[in-house]
């Protein structure tokens, strides 16, 4: 399993291994594994590799006690990851909770607006991968806050990849929107920017875009808030947005400084982004909105199924969502990869996601009513 990448078919098969070692560790307790990890050393490694732990080289060398130390502060972290619920085997599964279900909360990324034609992020096509005239040190940089704040002409040169086109919405989007005529979505969790929830009817109440969007801009200075399609024309042309009330202001200052000092001033950092506008969407280096902590909160004390689709859960907080769900609560996730080591979902389904809602439309017996809201998404030429 080391020295080559793993397909993500081996990637969920060495986690259901994981899952059922990780059951036994529980069920034997932390000796009892520790002695059937060492009853032969070479054992270890297999097993911690099952668990994303890779062993040292020659660490069989190292005194017993060493090792037997080393291996239960690696399996303690896999004692408290929570327990895969049992019965969960198959979309079938998930249908009969759906049935029963009254309040499920959806997070979602990027992946499932990749068939209206909007890039993700971190795949190899996606918007990270295009970002090399810029010479970021991190493609993330795009979105940095303090680069935007040294240099907004990075962003705004590629911003206009980035504006909402109204391209109808996807059948994932659909399948939100289903659960939302059922009376059981609770709340959407979109990273998106793209404001396609809006397209699919999905209800602002029902709906946190944890990273904002375009739909307002603010003034980096003043703080004036616009409606964001106020800016969608400078972007387009690749320009800067600026305030209203900060271009009159600085006119008028302008014309009471000398020179000399407008020179020394244009120099100043604050200069540069003075009066820029930018767009509502959180960028690295800013807090999200006191409403996702206050509402997640909440959320959580009720939710009785947790669905993550198509996204990376690369971004905290978002990420977070599914480790701070109370234990007892189901966890589907369905993307084209795996979620990462750290996550136990009960169901990891790898796919293109709206074949995979349409399949569980299709099981909980609402595919008519499914199709139906997909028909009315679809954007004519
Ligand atoms: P990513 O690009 O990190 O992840 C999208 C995931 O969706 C990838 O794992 C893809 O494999 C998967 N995917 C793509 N198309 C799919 C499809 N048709 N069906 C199923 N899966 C598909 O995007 P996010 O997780 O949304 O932040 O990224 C989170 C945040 O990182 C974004 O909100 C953005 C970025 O920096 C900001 O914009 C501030």
């Amino acid at each position: 399993m080391e020295g080559r990448q793993l397909s993500e078919q081996e990637i969920l098969d060495a986690k259901n291994a994981a899952a059922k070692l990780r059951k036994k560790l529980r069920t034997i307790g932390m000796d009892a594994f520790l002695d059937y990890c060492m009853k032969d050393p070479s054992i270890p490694r297999p097993i911690m590799n099952y668990f994303g732990i890779i062993l040292p080289v020659g660490y069989e060398r190292l005194p017993r006690d060493t090792i037997l130390r080393a291996l239960e502060i690696m399996l303690i972290k896999e004692m408290k990851k929570r327990e895969n619920l049992p019965d969960i085997k198959n979309l079938s599964d998930i249908a009969k909770i759906l049935a029963n279900c009254q309040n499920v909360i959806v997070v979602t990324g990027a992946g499932i607006s990749t068939s209206l034609g909007i890039p993700d992020f971190r795949s190899s096509d996606g918007i990270y991968s295009r970002l090399e005239k810029y010479n970021l040190s991190d493609p993330q940089e795009l979105f940095d806050i303090a680069l935007f704040r040294q240099d907004p002409s990075i962003f705004y040169d590629f911003a206009k990849e980035l504006l909402p086109e109204d391209r109808g919405y996807s059948p994932t989007h659909a399948f939100i929107r289903l659960l939302q005529d059922r009376g059981i979505l609770l709340r959407q969790y979109t990273q998106n920017i793209d404001d396609i929830e809006s397209s699919a009817g999905i209800k602002e109440d029902k709906l946190l875009q944890c990273h904002g969007s375009f739909k307002t801009a603010s003034c980096l200075t003043c703080g004036n808030k616009v409606p964001g399609h106020s800016l969608f024309h400078d972007i387009r042309l690749g320009t800067i947005p600026k305030c209203s009330i900060c271009s009159e202001l600085q006119t008028k200052l302008q014309q009471k400084t000398s020179r000399a000092k407008r020179k020394a001033d244009s120099e100043d950092d604050e200069a540069v982004c003075y009066g820029v506008m930018k767009p509502d969407i959180t960028f690295f280096g800013e807090p999200l909105a006191s409403e996702f902590r206050t509402q997640m909160l909440q959320d959580r004390e009720v939710a009785d199924l947790l669905i993550c689709i198509g996204t990376s859960l690369q971004v905290a907080p978002v990420a977070g969502i599914p480790h701070i769900m109370p234990a007892n609560v189901p966890q589907l996730f369905i993307s084209r990869e795996c979620a990462g080591r750290e996550y136990v979902f009960d169901l990891e389904i790898l796919g293109q996601c709206d074949t995979v809602v349409r399949q569980l439309a299709d099981e909980a017996g609402w595919l008519a009513q499914f199709e139906d809201i997909v028909q009315r998404g679809q954007k004519t030429p």
